[in-house]
C-alpha cells in the first residue's frame, strides 16, 4: 500500500506516467467514469480548504466513487481530544482512501502509519502540499511542454508557503532549473530546504526582495499569499502582508511568455485587473487541480487505466 505525502514518494518517472494519465483523463473523461464504482474517498479536513477538498471530492465523484468526511477540526472528534492515529483507524474502517489536512506538520505521516488506507497529504501545516505540486507541474508542463530548462520566480510567504516548499523538493529532480527566490528577509525559505534540497542538489538560485527586477528573467511565476494562520503575531503580519502586489505595470517587466500560477486563495497579492493577461494561468491550474487528483486517487487504490 502506497500513501503521497511528499512529492519525493514517487520517482520522476512515477511523476510522468500520473501527469500523462492527467492529461488522458482531460481529454477522455467519459471514459473515467465508473473506474472508482463502489470505492469511497475519506475527506479529513482540520483546516479550512476551498479547492483541495472539493477538488478531491470533485475527482472521485469523476471516477464513479463516493465521499464522506469533515470539513472542519470543530466538528470531528478532534475536538474532544481524539488522535489522528485513532482517528485514521476509524476512518480505514469506513472508506478506501483518505484525503487529511492538518495544521500541524508531520500529521499526514502520523497517519499514514496507523492506517490500512492510503493516506494522501492534503496540507500539513506550513510542511508540504504534494497534490498541489502535482497540479502545478501540470499546468507548467502544459503550458510549457517540458518540465525541464526554465526559471522559476516563486514570490511571498517563502517561509510558511507550503505549495512552495513541495514544488521545489518536485523541481530539482528535472534537468536545468534555476529558481529565483523573492521574499523579504523576514518571510525567506527555510534553511531546510535551501541547504538540504536547493544546496545539495546543485540546484542554481537566489535570493532577492525585488519583485521588478525579477520579473525579465522568469519563465513561470509563482505568487503566494501570506500565510496569516501560521504568523504568531498580528502586528508582523500587517505589515507583511502587502509586500509583492502583481499588477499590470509589473507584467510589463514579464516577458510575453512568462506564466503567473498561484495556488489561491489569492488575497491582495495579484490585482484583479491580471486575471485577464493571457499570461495569468491560476484558474487553468484549479482545472487541472481535478484532473492530477482523479489520476491520483487511481494509481494509489490501483485502478487499471480503462482502454
Ligand atoms: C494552499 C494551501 O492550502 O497551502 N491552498 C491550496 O491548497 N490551493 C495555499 C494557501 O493557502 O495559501
Amino acid at each position: 500500500m502506497r500513501h503521497m505525502l511528499n512529492p519525493l514518494d514517487f520517482s520522476v518517472e512515477e511523476i510522468d506516467r500520473l501527469l500523462s494519465l492527467a492529461s488522458d483523463i482531460e481529454h477522455n473523461l467519459p471514459k473515467y467514469a465508473h473506474v472508482c464504482d463502489g470505492k469511497k474517498l475519506a475527506t479529513l479536513f482540520y483546516e479550512p480548504s476551498t479547492r483541495t477538498r472539493l477538488s478531491f471530492e470533485s475527482a472521485m465523484l469523476s471516477l464513479g466513487g463516493s465521499v464522506l468526511g469533515f470539513s472542519s477540526a470543530d466538528s470531528s472528534s478532534a475536538a474532544k481530544g481524539e488522535s489522528v492515529s485513532d482517528t485514521i483507524r476509524t476512518i480505514s474502517c469506513y472508506a478506501d482512501i483518505a484525503a487529511m489536512r492538518h495544521p500541524k506538520e508531520g500529521s499526514a505521516l502520523v497517519a499514514s502509519q496507523a492506517s490500512s488506507i492510503p493516506v494522501i497529504n492534503a496540507g500539513d501545516g506550513g510542511h508540504q502540499h504534494p497534490t498541489q505540486t502535482l497540479t502545478d507541474l501540470m499546468t507548467i508542463r502544459s503550458l510549457n511542454g517540458k518540465l525541464n530548462n526554465m526559471t522559476i520566480g516563486l514570490c511571498g510567504d517563502l517561509k510558511f508557503g507550503r505549495t512552495v516548499h513541495s514544488l521545489i523538493n518536485a523541481m530539482v529532480r528535472y534537468p536545468d532549473i534555476r529558481f529565483v527566490l523573492i521574499a523579504p528577509d523576514e518571510l525567506r525559505i527555510p534553511s531546510y530546504i535551501r541547504e538540504d534540497v536547493l544546496k545539495a542538489n546543485k540546484v542554481e538560485f537566489k535570493e532577492v526582495n525585488n519583485l521588478d527586477e525579477a520579473m525579465p528573467e522568469l519563465d513561470i511565476l509563482y505568487m503566494t499569499r501570506v500565510q496569516k494562520e501560521r504568523f504568531f503575531n498580528e502586528e508582523d503580519y500587517i505589515r507583511l502582508k502587502d509586500c509583492y502586489i502583481l499588477d499590470k505595470k509589473k507584467m510589463k517587466l514579464a516577458r510575453e511568455n512568462m506564466y503567473v500560477l498561484h495556488p489561491l486563495p489569492r488575497v491582495n497579492e495579484i490585482s484583479t485587473e491580471v486575471d485577464s493577461d493571457p499570461r495569468a494561468a491560476y484558474f487553468k491550474q484549479v482545472q487541472y487541480g481535478v484532473y492530477v487528483r482523479m489520476a491520483l486517487i487511481m494509481t494509489l487504490l490501483e485502478v487499471e487505466k480503462p482502454c
